[in-house]
């Protein structure tokens, strides 16, 4: 006799379009990554997040670590919104970072422990009076402090909370969106630095501190370059060029919803210099012509002057780790966009993590660029060769390579485009047609993702489309490494000066691998498909 199992769940992180290469909660809304600071053997990565719903609203912390950026455990929800009795709200927490005090300069440490301290936005909806007196506005956004002595498992707010408001005569509507703080610790002046935005104004503001309780206002810079929406989760860090410790240059992150490369939100990178007080663009840096001149409204065309950190539609609020181990530099960016976030089909969450990346700087064609490739711990997701070919040529029309099975998979390829006008790969072929393509356009000089077949788009009008990234082919051919998960793709071309980032919702079963060639014949040079171990794998 059959037993019936009581009406069981599906099992976590194995329900359709769960992510299995980054992080997603188990339950509820997600947006930007916060506090992203290494401490004692973990990766702290806090989110804004939705505690009570599947949309976005109640906005806290939640809270995952990882010992190698790719293996996640949530934890429990490090700030928690806050209601009054009638259950307004009357503290949201906006983003914004974490740094670990190791002088515990703040004093907020216990026994001169070094204290982990997050920096971010309260948001007060009404105007009142907080327990330390001090009155805040109807809509106010200002910066506040919590700590924590145990790995950032419990958080307690300062009780000086805000330490960064605007002057009281700035609380017009325009100056009232001033977010999302990045602290981080400037060395050379033993100080701390926070870059902030004022987002409708398109400025990065920097202030220095101490302690991190007491801010000093040091410059501003905007607006230029990408301002066709608001800026927000502004970062800056430093890098060595090629390597080279004796060449280094700053890189100012900035986030703009919408104005984006692929529609809505996109992120903006300028390389330049900070001397601890203000940041310079290089004029020479692609994405700093405006600066010497007016600012300009770009319409955020490949090509254009902005330097886009990702070209696809799923990369918005990237931000860095602070004190990443070996000086290593690691990026994640939230993998959805604000045109569509809240309809994305999924349950019981909604919205992942990308997959973290490590940037360097590097010479190119003349130019310093930023470079990224997923972090080394995904190799170690690889089992066997699922597919290796050399030499192949792949005919005009559609060439069916391997079914994949349903999981995630790896692959390395070095395309010639030959004759071909586009050529590429094909994943998630599916019998009903799905298909999304990953192309190089030899005509325009791009490397694409054509999302407008990938399953199921019926919850946005714009989602099913082609998004592009301009990449010089080398040497005659374009090296791609694509990361394939069950719900998105992520395209690192060339060196990794090009990314797209793009969620895709296929059906179950469009597991299939194909390669294209259109008007002409390409050649694979170089090919070889891993199947990926699901970050999840073993989770229970
Ligand atoms: C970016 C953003 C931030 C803000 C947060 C609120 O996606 O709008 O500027 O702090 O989300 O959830």
């Amino acid at each position: 006799m059959a037993i019936r199992l009581s009406c069981a769940p599906e099992r976590a992180y194995l329900e359709a379009h769960r992510p299995q290469l980054s992080y997603s909660p188990a339950r509820n809304w997600m947006n930007d990554p916060n506090g992203l600071v290494y401490h004692d053997g973990e990766y702290h990565l806090f989110y804004q997040y939705n505690p009570n719903g599947d949309e976005w609203g109640d906005m806290s912390w939640g809270h995952a670590v990882s010992a190698d950026l790719v293996h996640w455990s949530e934890l429990p929800v490090a700030l928690t919104v806050e209601k009054d009795a009638l259950g307004a709200i009357t503290q949201s927490f906006f983003s914004g970072s974490a740094v670990v005090d190791h002088a515990n300069s703040s004093g907020l440490g216990e026994n001169g422990q070094a204290p982990m301290v997050a920096v971010y936005t309260s948001v007060y909806p009404g105007a009142m009076t907080l327990a330390n007196g001090t009155r805040v506005r109807q809509g106010q956004q200002s910066q506040s402090l919590a700590y924590s002595a145990d790995r950032g498992r419990s958080w307690t707010q300062y009780a000086g909370n805000p330490v960064l408001a605007l002057p009281p005569a700035a609380h017009h509507d325009e100056y009232r969106e001033f977010r999302d703080p990045k602290v981080f610790w400037y060395a050379p002046h033993a100080k701390w630095v926070m870059v902030v935005v004022l987002a409708m104004q398109h400025k990065a503001l920097w202030y220095a501190s101490k302690d991190l309780i007491e801010w000093q206002f040091m410059s501003e810079f905007g607006p230029v370059s990408a301002i066709g929406g608001v800026w927000e989760c502004p970062d800056l860090f430093e890098l060595a060029v090629d390597g080279d410790a004796a060449n280094r240059k700053w890189v100012l992150l900035i986030n703009l919803n919408p104005g984006g490369p692929a529609g809505g939100s996109g992120a903006q990178y300028f390389i330049g210099q900070f001397d601890g007080q203000r940041f310079l663009a290089d004029p020479a840096a692609p994405g700093n012509a405006a600066r010497a001149g007016e600012p300009v409204v770009l319409t955020a065309q490949p090509g254009d002057k902005v330097h886009w950190l990702d070209y696809g539609a799923d990369f918005y609020a990237a931000v860095s780790w602070n004190d990443a181990p070996d000086g290593r530099r690691v990026l994640i960016g939230w993998m959805s966009n604000w045109l569509y976030a809240r309809q994305v089909p999924t349950a019981p969450w909604r919205s992942a993590q990308s997959v973290a990346r490590e940037v360097t700087l590097r010479s190119i064609d003349g130019q310093v660029r930023l470079v990224q490739q997923p972090v080394a711990a995904f190799d170690q997701l690889r089992r066997d060769v699922l597919l290796a070919a050399t030499g192949e040529p792949i005919a005009d029309g559609v060439t069916a390579l391997a079914p994949t099975g349903a999981g995630a998979i790896d692959i390395e390829l070095l395309l010639d485009p030959g004759t071909a006008l586009r050529a590429g790969v094909l994943v998630h072929t599916g019998a009903n047609g799905d298909q999304t393509a990953i192309g190089y356009d030899r005509a325009l000089g791009q490397v694409y993702v054509d999302r407008s077949r990938s399953g199921d788009a019926s919850f946005s009008d714009i989602f099913a489309a082609r998004h592009a990234a301009p990449v010089a082919l080398r040497d005659g051919a374009i090296r791609l490494r694509i990361l394939v998960d069950g719900a998105s793709v992520t395209v690192f071309a060339g060196d990794g000066e090009a990314v797209l980032t793009s969620q895709i919702f296929p059906a179950a079963g469009s597991d299939g691998l194909g390669a294209f060639a259109e008007g002409g014949q390409a050649t694979l040079r170089h090919l070889t498909a891993w199947p990926l171990a699901s970050i999840w794998a073993g989770h229970e």
